[in-house]
C-alpha cells in the first residue's frame, strides 16, 4: 500500500524524485507552479506559452533535470481553463497524475495539486480525493495465470508527500480515507479480475471469513441445506446446475451502538453467468466472470469501514452462486417459490440476478435494517441506458437515493437516478406465477428493478444496477472498483450524522 503524508517546505526545494504541479490552460500558474517557475528563471512559463502543455484537463508533460529545481523530474500536468475549473478537472488532474507515478522510475513523488482551490469542495475533499486516486492509480493486479517472467516490472511510486499551505486538522484523517477505499477498491478489483474458475462462491465464503478475521467480525455462510429450509427457492433454483454449490454470505461489521440498526449492502454475486439454459451467446462471454461485481463491491466497502473503523454498523449480505446449463439446471416455463412466499415463473434463465436478490433482499428483513442497497451487474438494458459513465439508481425513498446520488457527485463514481413507477409493474405478469422473471424488451433496467421492488417493501431500499460501470472492455480489460467510492462515502456520511 502507498505511504502518502503531507509535504513540508517549498516545492522547488524539496529533494524528490518527482514533483508534480498544476497548471491552467494558456500557462497561467498555480501558486506552486509560480515558485517553480521563480527558482527555474522562467523556463517553465516559456515552455506553457509555447504550448507544450495541452490545454485539456488531465493532459500532461514531464520534463527532466531542470536547472534551478532540486527535484530530479517535472511533471506539469493540465487543470483545463481556470474558469471552467471544477472538482471534476481536479479529478482529471490527480487522476493522471497517479498514472504517470504508477509508471514512473523513481520511488519519491511530491504532489502539489492538493494546494488548488477547487469550488465548493474543502481541504479535506482534495486531500481524500488525491489520496484515493493515487493509491488507486498503482493497483496492479497479481494475475495468478501469468508466470513471473512476463509480469510487468515492477515500476512507480511508493512514497507521496501532499503539499498544502496552512496547518491543516484533520488531513490525516482524510488521506487515510483516501488510502481505505482504494483497498477496498482493489479488493473489489482483484475478486471482479479474478477468473471464475478461482473465484467461485467458496471463494467468496474464505474471503468473507478471512476478512473477518482479521478486522474482528462475525460472518455467516448459508449452505444448500439451511437456505432449503429458509425457502429460498428462488435463489437456489440459479445454481442448480454448478457443481460449485451456492452461498449465502452475511459479513456482520459492528462499528456502532447495541441498537443502532445496521445498513445492509447486498451484493450479486454470480460468479459466472452463462445464462443457463437460455444460454448468451459466445462473444465476449468471459466478461460474464465480472458478472460477481456487486459483491466485489460489498466486500470491498466492508473491508473500507473495517479498515477505518467506522462507528456504524453494516450487515454485508452476498448470495453468490454460479449460473450453469446442466441436466439439472432450470428450464424456462419453471415456476419457483421466492422466501417471501410469491412464485415465479423462469421465463428467461439469463434474467438470474434478480432469482438470487430477491430472497437475499427478503433476508435482509431479519436485520431490522436502517436501509438496504443492493448492487447489482444486473441488466444489458441499464449499458444501453447510460453507458458507462453512471450506474443506475432506484430507491423506494428520495432521502435515500439523494444520499446516494451526492456520493456519486462527491467521488465522481456517480449514479443517475430512474423511476420505479408502478406503470412498468404489469410487464412483470406471468399466466403460471405471482410474477414472471421476464420483462421484454422495453425498459428492461426499470423491469428488473421493479422485479426487485416486490421484495423490499418492509425497509427504505435502494438497487443500484452497475451492468455499465463495474467493468470496462477492450484493451484495458478489467474490475473499476466501482461503485467502492460511492458506498463508501454514503457509509463514511451516515457514520458522521
Ligand atoms: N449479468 C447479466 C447482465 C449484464 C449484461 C451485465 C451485460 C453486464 C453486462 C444479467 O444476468 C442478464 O443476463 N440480464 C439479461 C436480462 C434479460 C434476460 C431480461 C439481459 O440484460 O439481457
Ligand atoms: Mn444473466
Ligand atoms: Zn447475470
Amino acid at each position: 500500500m502507498m505511504d502518502i503524508t503531507l509535504a513540508k517546505g517549498s516545492p522547488e526545494t524539496l529533494r524528490t524524485g518527482l514533483l508534480v504541479v498544476g497548471a491552467f490552460a494558456h500557462g497561467e500558474l498555480t501558486p506552486a507552479a509560480k515558485q517553480i517557475d521563480t527558482a527555474t528563471d522562467g523556463r517553465l512559463s516559456v515552455l506553457l506559452k509555447r504550448g507544450e502543455l495541452e490545454a485539456k484537463a488531465g493532459s500532461i508533460l514531464l520534463l527532466q533535470e531542470i536547472p534551478g529545481l532540486v527535484a530530479e523530474r517535472l511533471l506539469v500536468v493540465s487543470l483545463g481553463k481556470k474558469e471552467e475549473f471544477s472538482e471534476k478537472a481536479y479529478r482529471e488532474a490527480v487522476a493522471a497524475a497517479a498514472k504517470a507515478l504508477a509508471a514512473s522510475a523513481t520511488t519519491a513523488a511530491v504532489v502539489t495539486l492538493t494546494d488548488i482551490d477547487v469550488p465548493d469542495r474543502s481541504l479535506d475533499w482534495r486531500l481524500q480525493t488525491a489520496s484515493r486516486f493515487l493509491a488507486d492509480g498503482a493497483y496492479n493486479f497479481d494475475a495468478p495465470g501469468k508466470r513471473r517472467e512476463s509480469k510487468k516490472t515492477e515500476r512507480g511510486v511508493e512514497n507521496v508527500s501532499l503539499s498544502v499551505s496552512g496547518e491543516p486538522k484533520d488531513a490525516e484523517a482524510a488521506i487515510n480515507r483516501g488510502l481505505a477505499i482504494a483497498e477496498g477498491m482493489a479488493l473489489a478489483k482483484d475478486l471482479g479480475n479474478l477468473p471464475g474458475n478461482v473465484c467461485n462462491p467458496s471463494y467468496f465464503a474464505e474471503t468473507a471469513q478471512k476478512l473477518g478475521q482479521e478486522f474482528g467480525f462475525d460472518v455467516d455462510v448459508l449452505e444448500r441445506e439451511d437456505m432449503e429450509k429458509l425457502g429460498m427457492g428462488a435463489f437456489l433454483s440459479v445454481g442448480r446446475a454448478s457443481y460449485s454449490p451456492c452461498k449465502m454470505i452475511a459479513m456482520h461489521y459492528k462499528g456502532g451502538g447495541a441498537d443502532d440498526k445496521p445498513i445492509v449492502l447486498v451484493g450479486k454475486g454470480i460468479t459466472f453467468d452463462t445464462g443457463g439454459i437460455s444460454l448468451k451467446p459466445g462473444a465476449n462471454l468471459d466478461e460474464m466472470k465480472f458478472d460477481m461485481s456487486g459483491a466485489g463491491s460489498v466486500f470491498g466497502a466492508i473491508k473500507t469501514v473495517a479498515r477505518l473503523k467506522l462507528p456504524i454498523n453494516v450487515v454485508g449480505l452476498v448470495p453468490a452462486a454460479e449460473n450453469m446449463p446442466g441436466g439439472n439446471a432450470s428450464r424456462p416455463g419453471d415456476v419457483v417459490t421466492s422466501m417471501s412466499g410469491q412464485t415465479i415463473e423462469i421465463l428467461n434463465t439469463d434474467a438470474e440476478g434478480r432469482l438470487i436478490l430477491c430472497d437475499a433482499l427478503t433476508y435482509a428483513e431479519r436485520f431490522d435494517p436502517a436501509c438496504v442497497v443492493d448492487i447489482a451487474t444486473l441488466t444489458g438494458a441499464c449499458v444501453i441506458a447510460l453507458g458507462a459513465h453512471a450506474s443506475g439508481l432506484y430507491a423506494n425513498d428520495d432521502e435515500l437515493a439523494a444520499e446516494l446520488l451526492a456520493s456519486g457527485t462527491s467521488t465522481g463514481d456517480r449514479a443517475w437516478q430512474m423511476p420505479l413507477w408502478d406503470d412498468y409493474q404489469s410487464q412483470l405478469k406471468s399466466n403460471f406465477a405471482d410474477m414472471s422473471n421476464l420483462g421484454g424488451q422495453p425498459a428492461g433496467s426499470v423491469t428488473a428493478a421493479c422485479f426487485l421492488s416486490r421484495f423490499t417493501k418492509a425497509y427504505k431500499w435502494a438497487h443500484l444496477d452497475i451492468a455499465g460501470t463495474a467493468s470496462v472492455s477492450g484493451d484495458a480489460k478489467g474490475s473499476t472498483g466501482r461503485p467502492v467510492p460511492l458506498l463508501t462515502d454514503f457509509l463514511i456520511s451516515r457514520a458522521a450524522r
